[in-house]
């Protein structure tokens, strides 16, 4: 599965934010977006996402040698920092992407605990997300992304809220992650850049 950005331009009013932008984005690896604040890192994403459209060219995602365009409910978004519900373990915040698609209880804790498993965070799935730390919250993020099963991961500067070392962690934790699917990140971070598998300039686009 990939996703092309073909031509692809943006404008709000007589205002441009990119031009002419080609990119293709496979499974299996970790994409970067970066520019500088303003460039369209964050309209980018929500273009692929599904939920803006381009003003001229096209986005199309290729899967089993059909081509469609964008569709919201192949996409899943890393929130920045943590959005996680403090009072409740990692394992019921993960459960909840699963049960809201309709998963029955049996298989969404299945699901998450996968999860959990798959960012290093199994042996801390009952403890209460207040008390993980700011780099375990940060995979309690992706875990949740796991667990909804979607092809298409999206992260809007997943770094801004962590310190150089967990910044780190999150690299090696997005290279563990490339088989999950198609994974997009739009960044400042050197950290992230550097660990990139392809790297989309939006300032050089
Ligand atoms: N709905 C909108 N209407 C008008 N202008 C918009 C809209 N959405 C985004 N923009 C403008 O498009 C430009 C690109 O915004 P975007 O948020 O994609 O940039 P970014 O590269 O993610 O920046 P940052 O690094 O600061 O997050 C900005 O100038 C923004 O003000
Ligand atoms: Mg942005």
């Amino acid at each position: 599965m990939h996703v092309t950005v073909a031509d692809g331009s943006l404008l709000f009013g007589d205002r441009s934010v990119f031009q002419d932008v080609q990119a293709r984005f496979d499974s299996g690896m970790v994409s970067a977006i970066v520019g500088p604040s303003g460039s369209g890192k964050s309209s980018l994403l929500a273009c692929i996402a599904g939920e803006m459209a381009l003003t001229t060219g096209t986005i199309e995602v290729a899967r089993d040698g059909n081509n469609e365009p964008p569709n919201p409910t192949d996409v899943v978004w890393v929130p920045q920092g943590s959005n996680a519900l403090g009072s409740r373990s990692a394992m019921d915040n993960v459960m909840i992407g699963p049960l809201a698609e309709g998963r029955s209880p049996e298989a969404a804790a299945q699901l998450a605990q996968d999860a959990l498993h798959r960012v290093g965070l199994a042996s801390v799935a009952y403890q209460r997300a207040r008390t993980l730390s700011g780099g375990e919250l940060q995979r309690l993020a992706f875990a949740r992304a796991l667990s909804t099963n979607r092809p298409i991961i999206l992260a809007d500067e997943p770094s801004a809220s962590l310190d150089a070392q967990n910044t780190h962690a999150l690299a090696g934790l997005l290279a563990e992650l490339r088989p999950a699917g198609i994974i997009i990140v739009a960044t400042h971070d050197p950290i992230l850049i550097d660990s990139a598998s392809r790297v989309l300039d939006l300032r050089r686009a």
